[in-house]
């Protein structure tokens, strides 16, 4: 702990993904609830989607972490692109299987036959964008055997709406869809943020208004808000040590929500 009660504040808005720090939102928990439950069908596929910063990572976290109790659950959260050291990989992870040689898709399959769980394992897949749609076949084949079932993420750009179309939706499976936040959603994402690290004081200077000013640079995306907000608390740490009297501790300035957005190029000079 340092000297200055915003110091500390600015570390609950690095943009780090951990199922620990997940927060619950109306919104976010009625969708996510949704694709527990989804999971739970015996769907083959399921994609989770949306623009970048939407908490997609966050969400699938959080979905490996709360079944792993129950089921086998493996998530790779940086896609391996090579489709040999992908089946290696899925082999060794969810089989405990060392292969030397190449593995290849035919005796995947076999092996995967060979193998049975009380419940259908469930391989959790971030960045699908990334795989080659030659690969992203390969696991549609491997999900339609029924003896591996998939979540996959995917980044969704205005490009990319397209694949989620044609490529994806198609052939699927079930699909949700993660939004940026509506301003009273922000500022509770906010608020629990900071009372998950007993800042109530200063959660409580989030009030509507200023959840409206963050609103209106970042338009809800998580992780510009937590770019905003670790920037913000640095400039309020700076006038703690340097002007303490200029601060009002009963709501947040819009001067200085406006000097991090400045400063995080949120607001263009
Ligand atoms: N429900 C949540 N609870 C807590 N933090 C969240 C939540 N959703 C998003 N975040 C925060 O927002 C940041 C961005 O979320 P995340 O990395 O999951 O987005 P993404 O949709 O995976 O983005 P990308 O498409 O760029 O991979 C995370 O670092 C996390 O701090
Ligand atoms: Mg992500």
């Amino acid at each position: 702990m340092s000297n200055s009660i915003f110091e500390d504040q600015k570390e609950v808005f690095l943009d780090i993904v951990d199922a620990k720090d997940y927060v619950q939102l109306d919104r976010v928990t009625t969708i996510y609830q949704s694709l527990k439950d989804s999971v739970q069908k015996p769907l083959k596929m399921i994609l989770v989607y949306g623009r970048p910063g939407t908490g997609k990572s966050m969400m699938l976290s959080k979905l490996a972490k709360d079944l792993s109790d129950t089921q086998k659950v493996l998530i790779y959260h940086t896609p391996i692109l090579d489709e040999g050291e992908f089946l290696k990989t899925l082999a060794k992870d969810l089989y405990n299987i060392k292969v030397s040689d190449e593995l290849n898709f035919t005796r995947f399959m076999e092996v995967a036959k060979e193998y049975t769980f009380d419940k259908i394992p469930i391989v959790l897949l971030d960045e699908a964008q990334l795989y080659s749609s030659a690969l992203m076949e390969k696991i549609r084949l491997l999900a339609d055997t029924r003896d591996i079932k998939f979540v996959i993420t995917l980044h969704k750009t205005e490009k990319e709406d397209l694949i989620a179309k044609e490529h994806f939706q198609t052939r699927i499976w079930e699909s949700v869809e993660l939004l940026n936040a509506t301003s009273s959603e922000l500022k509770i994402y906010i608020q629990k943020k900071l009372m998950m690290s007993n800042a109530f004081d200063i959660a409580n200077m989030f009030d509507d208004k200023s959840a409206k000013h963050i609103h209106n640079l970042t338009h809800g995306n998580y992780r510009d808000t937590n770019k905003l907000l670790y920037v913000l608390f640095d400039i309020y740490s700076w006038y703690e040590n340097n002007q303490p009297t200029k601060i009002n501790y009963t709501s947040i300035s819009k001067k200085i929500i406006e000097m991090a957005g400045l400063q995080t190029g949120l607001i263009h000079a």
